[in-house]
């Protein structure tokens, strides 16, 4: 891969789904020594939790996995849609959040569903944990872990096809 790979993870307030979906990502592409080539990130549709850490029950799950949630909430930009590759919502809800935020049809094409890279878990969407107990974020995290794997699958079996 020559140039850096920009993905921009998506949810609802960026303090569960896409800080976790941040994490698990940069944990694979260090784990892969693909890191110089990647660049990842989050971000929310709506700005309520803006400068807030992740959620403390999210980051209790995702620590005891070996991941460490250090993302600051933010909303989405209109600039998002220009520096990203690659912009991957957690469930219906947010894909039609983004695309009404997409400021053209090229920004439009770089939204997709981070459940369409699971490989081996069935779930179509990502569910909000936010008012869920424990079994809630166990399964958001067990859902990255699959999900994340084939997106980084994908970017890196398409970069040795072109
Ligand atoms: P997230 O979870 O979208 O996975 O970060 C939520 C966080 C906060 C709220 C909803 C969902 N909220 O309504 O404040």
């Amino acid at each position: 891969m020559k140039e850096t790979y920009k993905i921009l993870f998506v949810c609802l307030g960026n303090i569960c789904r896409s800080p976790s979906a941040e994490a698990v990502m940069k944990k694979l592409v260090k784990d892969a020594g693909l890191q110089e080539q990647f660049f990842i990130d989050s971000a929310g549709i709506i700005g309520y939790h803006k400068g807030e850490q992740a959620d403390p029950r999210m980051r209790t799950h995702a620590a005891r996995r070996g991941y460490k949630l250090d993302s600051i909430s933010r909303p989405v930009q209109t600039q998002d849609f220009f520096d990203f590759d690659l912009i991957i919502g957690m469930d219906n809800r947010n894909i039609e959040d983004l695309r009404e935020k997409a400021p053209d049809l090229v920004s439009m094409r770089k939204i997709h569903q981070m459940t369409e890279f699971s490989r081996n878990r069935l779930y179509d969407y990502v569910p909000d944990p936010y008012y869920s107990g424990a079994d809630g974020f166990e399964l958001v995290l067990d859902l990255l872990e699959d999900a994340c794997a084939g997106l980084l699958e994908a970017i890196t079996s398409s970069n040795r096809d072109n």
